[in-house]
Parts: C-alpha cells; structure tokens; sequence
C-alpha cells in the first residue's frame, strides 16, 4: 500500500486511507519501538534533513529519534546557527543543502505554507513539522493514535479541542483529521479565540462553555495559549482565562464521568491545565510523546518508499 501524496504537507491533502495506513504502520513500529534493539534498517542509506527555522523541544527529537530508529543518515539545521542569519532565502539554503544529496526534507517554520512553497520548488520529499498557524500533520496524527489506542477507535468518539483555537496548527489538522476518520469535534474557548468559519467549512460544533464541552466530550485535547502569535490582548488576564477555561481537578471530578486529557505540549502549568490534572490519571500526554516517535517513522517509512 501506498500514500496518494509524495509529501506530507496537511492532513488536508491526505486521503481517509492514507490516514489509516499511516496509523497502521505506526502500530507495527511502535512494536519495534517496544524491543531491546530498537532500531530497523529501513531507510539505510536515505539521508533527511531537520530544518528548524521556528522553536521545537518534542517535534524536533521525535523526528530525529523516528530517523534513527529506521537507520537513515540525519542532519540537524537551526536557523541561529545557519546563513539565513546572513539573509540566505529558505529556497537557497534548502538548495544548497540538497545539492549535498539529501533526500528527504523535514521542515518547520513560522510561515504559514513554507512547506507548500517549497514543495512547488524541489523534488525532494517534505513533512511538514509545523508551518505558522496552518498545519501540523504529524502532531495530528500522533494525537489520533494515542486516541485509538486509549478508546479503541476513532468512528463516533466526542473529541473536544480546547482553547487558543484561532492560532493552534494542532487544531486546524486534529480538526481535518477527526471529521475524515468520523469523530465528532466540538471547539471550546472563548469567543476571541474562535475562528467564526469553523462550523461552516468543517461542520464543528462551538461552544464557549468549557464545562459543557467536558461533559460532551470523550477526549479533551487542551491547547497551549499562543501569547506569540497573538498581535493584541485577546483576553483580560491568564489569570482569568485559567478562572474560565482552565482545567482543573476540581472541575474534572464535577463532571461524574471520566474523560482523556490530552495536550500537545509544551504546557503552560496553571493556565490551560492545572499540574495536578497535566500529571493525573485522566492525562495521556507523554503517552503522546511516546507515540509521536512510531508515528513519525510511519511517516517517514511510507514517504520514503513513494
Ligand atoms: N507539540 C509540539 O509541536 O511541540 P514542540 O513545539 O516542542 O515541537
């Protein structure tokens, strides 16, 4: 089996197959993962670039540990250390790179659609590691896993995606891929960080009740507040958005039901979650991390192989 698309730019473009392939390889890798010898030859001889023009501590490593795990020969770029200091474009510094026989390029940036443009530009395959506020694929992919493997599937599960909707990649590609693979989404936050097309061009529910979403929802996937991408104030304090949409233990027990927490990292403690639920029962947040690793693989593995 193979993916219909030779990058992977959004989950946009995948199809409902390439999502379950994806899913299904990544299990088979997780189980390699689960060895003494951790390490498969599959991409002997492939070389792949990381190129971070934007932030990573999970993405970056998991990437880099995925690349490994599958034996290829890696290379790690940071813009602080590179000549796009100099005023290199991103096209000529991927050129240049390329031009050393990389095979395979891994790329995140602050603009939305980098790897789109790039894309148009060379052959070599691209994985979105996060581009802006439009998309990140891997993280998408790596959250429904961890859903499957918590719930069992992903058909007819109420997924609730919560907080700073309008800047999050995480939610723009959690949203695509639930509503491909017949999840139910609900948004949560408040109203100024809600995009208003939502339910239009997704057809998501929106409510900016929190404790209504919770008692919705299987699955709570909470969103770190993106102060850095936000031009002006669009709440009064993280005081009083912790008050009205923070999750607490308090709040967690009030509900009479159990629910998953979920969390893309990083987390910002006694903001969108409380530490005591961050670490608590209900939470698969480093569980996602675990599985970021067999996700990451999977995707690299079927790339490689287009
Ligand atoms: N989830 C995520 O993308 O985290 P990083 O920014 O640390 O890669």
């Amino acid at each position: 089996m193979k993916l219909s698309t030779p990058h992977l730019l959004g989950i946009k473009d995948l199809l409902p197959q390439d999502i379950r392939l994806i899913l299904d390889t990544a299990k088979q890798f997780k189980e390699v993962l689960q060895r003494p010898i951790k390490k498969v030859p599959s991409l002997r001889d492939v070389t792949i670039v990381n190129l971070f023009f934007e932030n990573s501590t999970r993405t970056r490593i998991s990437f880099e540990l995925a690349e490994r795990r599958l034996s290829a020969d890696v290379l790690n770029f940071t813009t602080s250390a590179s000549s796009v200091s100099k005023g290199e474009t991103m096209l000529d510094t991927v050129n240049n790179i390329l031009s050393m026989k990389v095979d395979m390029v891994v790329l995140r940036h602050s603009a939305s659609g980098a790897p789109h443009f790039l894309a148009k530009h060379i052959s070599s395959a691209i994985v979105n590691a996060g581009d802006g506020t439009n998309e990140h694929p891997t993280q998408a992919l790596l959250d429904a896993y961890s859903i499957e493997e918590a719930t069992g599937s992903l058909q007819g599960k109420k997924i609730a995606i919560v907080g700073d909707i309008m800047h999050s990649r995480v939610a723009l590609s959690n949203i695509h891929l639930l509503t491909k693979m017949g999840a139910e989404v609900t948004v949560a936050g408040p109203p100024t960080l809600i995009p208003k097309f939502l339910t239009e061009a997704f057809g998501v529910n929106v409510t900016y009740n929190l404790k209504e979403a919770l008692q919705w929802c299987d699955v709570a996937n909470v969103l770190r507040i993106q102060l850095e991408r936000q031009n002006q104030p669009l709440f009064s304090s993280l005081r009083e958005y912790n008050i009205a949409y923070g999750i607490s233990r308090k709040l967690l027990d009030s509900l009479q039901k159990d629910i998953i927490i979920m969390h893309p990292g990083p987390i910002n403690r006694g903001v969108e979650l409380d530490s005591d639920v961050a670490n608590g029962h209900e939470s698969i947040i480093l569980q996602q991390v675990e599985n970021g690793v067999a996700v990451r693989m999977a995707v690299l593995y079927l790339l490689a192989g287009q």
